[in-house]
């Protein structure tokens, strides 16, 4: 049995991954500074050995990794808008804590570092689908920050022989998304506001496109990358290489739910890309890796833990 340390594990990808590794008789760790996370989301689980504290303190960053086989690093603060309005914090978070993590899993002789990248890094670049090897064109400090620790990661792989892979995802959803912060995913913030009986809000003209993808699909890609032998340095997005409008996401979201309401419109964000939807390609050449549930089957679940969890109070 290896040790698996999640960072950011009580966040919503993280949790998921916790669970997974857990469903498989490993031994895991969870290293979390609670800022966007919550303890709840691990509460189901046995056996979790957790630790609260920040990641950009190097010290929590190798009591963390000390003993661990392999480091699956979530923890950021994965938002465009928090991180336009607070760029600091959010590159604390998104960069330092990532430089600290890495450095200590270099000197614990960690076997790997799996790292969850951002399809953000691609910015709008006008080619769709996106490809890995495509240049990278931030738009916000998030996506910057993102593809930083992207890089550091790479490097990290040529100058000290760490193996380390990145997983970009491309707008993860499902069961345990936080829709509690205005910078929380779309899908949870859809969801939320239709069973509390509100108007959402759609910044822009709805037709922007996203490659939504099931939380299940992108815990299948990343335990893969833990162990794939020519994943080693590479960049690698994991998604359904679809891509669903938001005015369509809307209307799929109101038929699931019965509801009868229309969305606010609002100016765009800035910061925020116009089309995304992913090469999986890569994904599927070095990591056996296919969608196993779609973005519908995926609503549908995400919907029904949202109402089970979150009853309408009368
Ligand atoms: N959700 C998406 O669609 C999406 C898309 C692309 C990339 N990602 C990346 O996936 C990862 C997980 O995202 P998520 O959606 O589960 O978000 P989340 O906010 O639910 O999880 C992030 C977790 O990291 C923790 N954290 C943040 N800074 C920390 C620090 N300095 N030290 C320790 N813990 C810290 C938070 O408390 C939280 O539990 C992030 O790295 C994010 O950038 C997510």
């Amino acid at each position: 049995m290896s040790l698996y340390l999640v960072t950011g594990g009580a966040g919503f990808i993280g949790s998921h991954l916790a669970e997974a590794l857990v469903g498989r008789g490993e031994r895991v760790r969870v290293v979390d500074s609670l800022v966007t996370g919550h303890r709840r989301n691990l509460a189901h689980l046995q056996g979790v050995d957790f630790i609260e504290g920040d990641l950009a303190d190097i010290d929590i960053a190798r009591r963390a990794v000390d003993g661990v086989d392999v480091v699956l690093h979530q923890a950021a603060i994965p938002s465009v808008p928090r991180s336009i309005q607070d760029p600091l914090t959010s590159h604390r978070a998104n960069v330092d804590a990532s430089l600290n993590v890495l450095m200590a899993a270099r000197d614990a002789g960690v076997k790997r570092l799996v790292y969850a990248g951002s399809s953000s890094a691609y910015g709008n670049t006008p080619t769709l689908p996106k490809v890995e090897t495509m240049p990278a064109a931030p738009l916000s400090p998030y996506a910057l920050q993102k593809f930083v620790a992207e890089q550091y990661c790479q490097l990290f792989t040529r100058l000290y022989g760490l193996e380390t892979v990145a997983i970009r995802y491309f707008n993860v959803f499902g069961p345990r998304q936080d829709p509690s912060s205005p910078y929380s995913g779309v899908i949870s913030l859809f969801i939320r506001a239709l069973h509390e009986g509100h108007q959402p809000t759609i910044y822009g003209d709805g037709e922007q496109t996203r490659d939504f993808t099931y939380v299940t699909n992108v815990v299948d890609g990343v335990l893969r990358a833990c162990a794939a032998p020519t994943a080693n340095g590479e960049v690698i997005n994991v998604a359904t290489g679809g891509r669903i409008s938001l005015n369509h996401l809307f209307r799929s979201v109101r038929d699931l739910m019965g509801a009868t309401v229309e969305p606010l419109h609002a100016a765009p964000r800035p910061g925020d890309v116009c089309d995304s939807q992913a090469d999986i390609r890569k994904a599927t050449e070095l990591l056996g890796y296919q969608p196993t549930v779609s973005f519908e089957a995926g609503l549908a679940k995400t919907i029904e833990w949202y109402r089970a969890a979150q009853p309408v109070v009368a």
